[in-house]
């Protein structure tokens, strides 16, 4: 599902493309069905993926092995497996999977494991408010499909329910939810300024810097150790 309505959303690349050193490997966090890692592979880079999803896993071997560039991609469960240093990315609202104590647990785990890479880039959409805008649906299509994604609120978090819908039938094709917290911009400004005072940030995939209307909070942490 996720790979049928995002399979053609690019706008991050270039900011990767931009940020990540080739001679490095990049670990990406959350790394879902691979639309990311796939792009870095054929750009020549050696990946690491983490993901829970086993599905997700399973989809994006296959996916590798057709076009038999599973030679620079391995997946793990935490950074510390990697044995050489790394870039970390946190694309695409990854954070938003988890909730605050789980940010702050994380941020720390990479603070604390910080002689492991030397840029960790976490990319979210910039809330600056939860108002009845962030409950609003959401539609796209492709040439066969229409995605509904209907936001609710559900105390800390919101669902997110969705419908796959046929457009030459009208049938609803899959059904299905998940959760999201939505963090507001100022509170993760303030984590990632306490647990890295050196980062910086940007506010949208041409680095512009950030401001309170730009569309992306998108912090960059260098690691000089
Ligand atoms: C919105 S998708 C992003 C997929 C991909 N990074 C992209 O930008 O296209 C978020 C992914 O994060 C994964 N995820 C959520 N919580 C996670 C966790 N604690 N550890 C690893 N992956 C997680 C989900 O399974 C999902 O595949």
């Amino acid at each position: 599902m996720y790979e049928a309505q995002y399979k053609d959303y690019s706008p991050d690349f270039v900011m990767y493309d931009t940020l990540l050193e080739k001679n490095i490997p990049v670990v990406e966090f959350g790394s879902g069905t691979g639309r990311i890692t796939l792009h870095l592979l054929e750009q020549g880079y050696r990946v690491f993926g983490i993901e829970t999803d086993e599905d997700y896993q399973g989809f994006f071997l296959n996916k590798i092995q057709e076009k038999g560039s599973n030679d620079n991609f391995c997946y793990v469960t935490d950074i510390t497996e990697v044995k050489e240093r790394c870039n970390i990315i946190y694309p695409f609202n990854v954070l938003f999977h988890l909730n605050y104590q789980q940010v702050e647990a994380e941020l720390n785990k990479l603070h604390k494991f910080r002689h492991y890479w030397n840029k960790l880039i976490i990319e979210t959409d910039n809330i600056q408010y939860i108002n009845s805008e962030s409950f609003r649906s959401k539609f796209h299509q492709d040439q066969d499909y229409l995605f509904k994604e209907v936001p609710r609120p559900s105390q800390s978090k919101i669902i997110i329910y969705n419908e796959v819908i046929e457009k030459r039938s009208f049938n609803i094709i899959l059904k299905f939810d998940y959760s999201l917290y939505l963090h507001k911009a100022d509170d993760l400004h303030l984590i990632y300024n306490q647990i890295f005072p050196r980062a910086k940030f940007y506010g949208d995939f041409n680095l512009q810097f950030y401001r309170k209307n730009s569309p992306k909070l998108i912090a960059m942490c260098i690691n000089n150790h």
